[in-house]
């Protein structure tokens, strides 16, 4: 469906050519004055200069042509030369019914879809997620969701950390603590068990622990990165730990992200980039792209038009070992291989610009992709505590992603009881779903490179720009909707459109909702999913002063009745497209 600013300007386009004028200077807006018009358009004062007459003038021409157009209820020049409008009732009531009927809620999917590679979560293997995680799971979810609501192809990727020191730190606590497994045992030449040697909650404090001891103890610290070369090198008992770690560990994200509401369909990590690095390596240094510098092999990547320094790309440590960098460069030659993808987004802590800058340039540099394929870095900001410093513990630990989870749940839970009386069972199941969708309301109605303070009591507030709130709304129409049926039978054979003559807050709960294709686009667009946020806040504003200034149950003429529970139902179409590209879902009643 084409976009109600475009089809106003069109009109004015329409005019403007028939009065010889210059089209580009068509262009509609919403109004900065409410208190006097919806829109408004300033055409006649650009245009004004080009043709040496007083604006206004113009003005008082254009709206003269407009004057009898049925998509206007009032069009008015005003000085010096802005036209103020006003649209007409069933233009606004024939876009929604329109919107009711179209695909997508009228947001058009994309004409030629692309492919997309979404590399989210980024989770550490053996390290408990931690709020840290958080932001990248749920932004990313939301871009793979947004993509795939406008047509593309998504291919999400958590993108396991799952190569690094942590791994020889692990194996050589395991040592410490278990020294008779035969991991241990040079001579041992048969299968390695298929059972790990831990459980979940044995192995996350295994990790800690080997930390800890690695920053006083030089000789554990050199031996954990000794195991770490022995693993990336092919050592099988090794291998059949890391495997093991692997296994518990992926089983474990699953479960979290599952409550999250998060889904992956690919779980790859670096080491799957493993097998593409040294090839990489050889040709760059082959090809006089990578060059030595301290040992190291290097690539330049600092541009002309920088202004500030960007030292380079390390591809190759002087001891032979590959970097957090070499790993994600031979992950893009992994991707172009398997799906040859248009654009690939990276959702990571913004302290990680650098880094992406430099992978970017070298991987353009090296030709490892296409100059045509986008690598979009997303930064985001850090998820602060009511101190301003990022999120912890009462105790100044790393908080837990699903300690922070179950606190919101609680909070909610609370909030429930409260109001009414529920069974605890149902209040519990209602708390989990509130409460997720306060979490990630919170983070996705900020813009994403911004840091911002994770407020629990406000999160998880009914009222205000809440995630409760909005879901309060929905659930608010569900029951309206359900008690007209209960009385009249059933929805479906609500077969009239929206009114044509509208109340005041009757006519602004279609504005908003008309909106719809247009914040979907710009949220798409510039990755921006509190653009989202902010459209179903003003449209829960806007139904909620609709459902306080009608009565829709009450009503007496059904057939203004209808046109009540019609806008109703698309209303909570649109909320629940919206809510369900950020992530979450609303309960039945709360
Ligand atoms: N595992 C990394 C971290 O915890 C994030 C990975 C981001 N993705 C990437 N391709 N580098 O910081």
């Amino acid at each position: 469906m084409r976009k109600l600013l475009d089809i106003l300007t069109e009109q004015f386009e329409n005019v403007m050519e028939e009065c010889g004028y210059d089209k580009k200077f068509a262009k509609i807006t919403v109004s900065n004055r409410p208190d006097l018009c919806e829109y408004q358009c300033n055409g006649a004062m650009a245009l004004a200069k080009a043709h040496k007459k007083a604006p206004i003038m113009i003005a008082n021409e254009l709206v003269e042509k407009l004057a009898g157009n049925e998509m206007f209820k009032e069009i008015v020049a005003v000085n010096p030369g802005f036209i103020n409008i006003k649209i007409s009732d069933s233009f606004i009531a024939n876009y929604v019914d329109d919107m009711a009927k179209a695909e997508n809620v009228g947001c058009e999917k994309n004409i030629k879809p692309k492919k997309v590679v979404i590399d989210y979560g980024g989770p550490n293997v053996a390290k408990p997620l931690h709020v840290g995680h958080l932001r990248s799971a749920i932004i990313g979810e939301t871009l793979k969701r947004l993509y795939r609501f406008k047509g593309d192809e998504v291919i999400g990727d958590v993108h396991l950390g799952d190569w690094g020191l942590q791994m020889g730190l692990i194996i050589e606590q395991l040592r410490v603590e278990q020294p008779e497994l035969v991991y241990f045992d040079d001579t041992y030449e048969g299968e390695y068990p298929t059972e790990a040697p831990f459980t979940i909650s044995e192995l996350e404090k295994i990790y800690p622990t080997a930390s800890a001891r690695s920053k006083e103890d030089e000789a554990f610290k050199e031996k954990a990165h000794m195991a770490t070369l022995e693993l990336q090198k092919g050592k099988k008992a090794y291998r059949a730990l890391w495997k093991h770690i692997l296994n518990v560990s992926i089983a474990d994200l699953k479960n979290n992200y599952k409550n999250l509401n998060v889904d992956f369909d690919v779980w790859k990590g670096e080491s799957d980039a493993e097998p593409y690095i040294p090839a990489m390596v050889d040709e760059m240094i082959e090809s006089g792209l990578a060059h030595e510098s301290q040992g190291a092999m290097v690539v330049d990547v600092m541009e002309e038009t920088d202004t500030k320094e960007i030292p380079p790309c390390i591809i190759r440590k002087s001891d032979g070992a590959a970097l957090y960098a070499t790993s994600d460069l031979a992950t893009i030659i992994q991707r172009v291989q398997d799906y040859n993808p248009e654009e690939i987004i990276y959702l990571a802590d913004k302290r990680q610009e650098m880094h992406f800058t430099q992978v970017f340039r070298t991987a353009k540099k090296a030709g490892i992709v296409d100059d045509s394929v986008k690598l979009i870095y997303q930064g985001f900001g850090t998820m602060n505590g009511k101190d301003n410093k990022p999120f912890k513990t009462r105790d100044g630990g790393v908080m837990r992603l699903e300690t922070l989870l179950s606190d919101v749940n609680d909070v909610i839970y609370n909030k429930i009881m409260e109001n009414r009386q529920e069974s605890e069972e149902n209040a519990r199941a209602t708390a989990k779903i509130v409460g997720l969708a306060a979490v990630k309301y919170g983070d996705l109605s900020n813009q994403t490179s911004k840091d911002y303070i994770f407020d629990t009591e406000r999160f998880a507030s009914f009222e205000g720009n809440t995630g409760p709130y909005i879901l309060y709304t929905i659930v608010r129409i569900k029951s309206i909707l359900e008690k007209y049926a209960a009385s009249e039978g059933s929805l479906d054979n609500i077969e009239t459109g929206v009114n044509k003559v509208l109340t005041p807050s009757e006519k602004n709960l279609m504005m908003e909702l008309a909106k719809f294709n247009a914040t979907i686009d710009s949220a798409y667009e510039e990755l921006a999913p509190y653009k989202i946020c902010a459209y179903i806040y003003d449209l829960s504003n806007a139904f909620n002063t609709f459902y306080h200034d009608n009565k829709i149950l009450a009503e007496e003429d059904k057939d203004k009745q209808k046109g009540f529970i019609k806008l109703l139902m698309i209303t909570k179409k649109a909320l629940e497209e919206c809510i369900d590209i950020l992530g979450f879902t609303a309960p039945d009643r709360m």
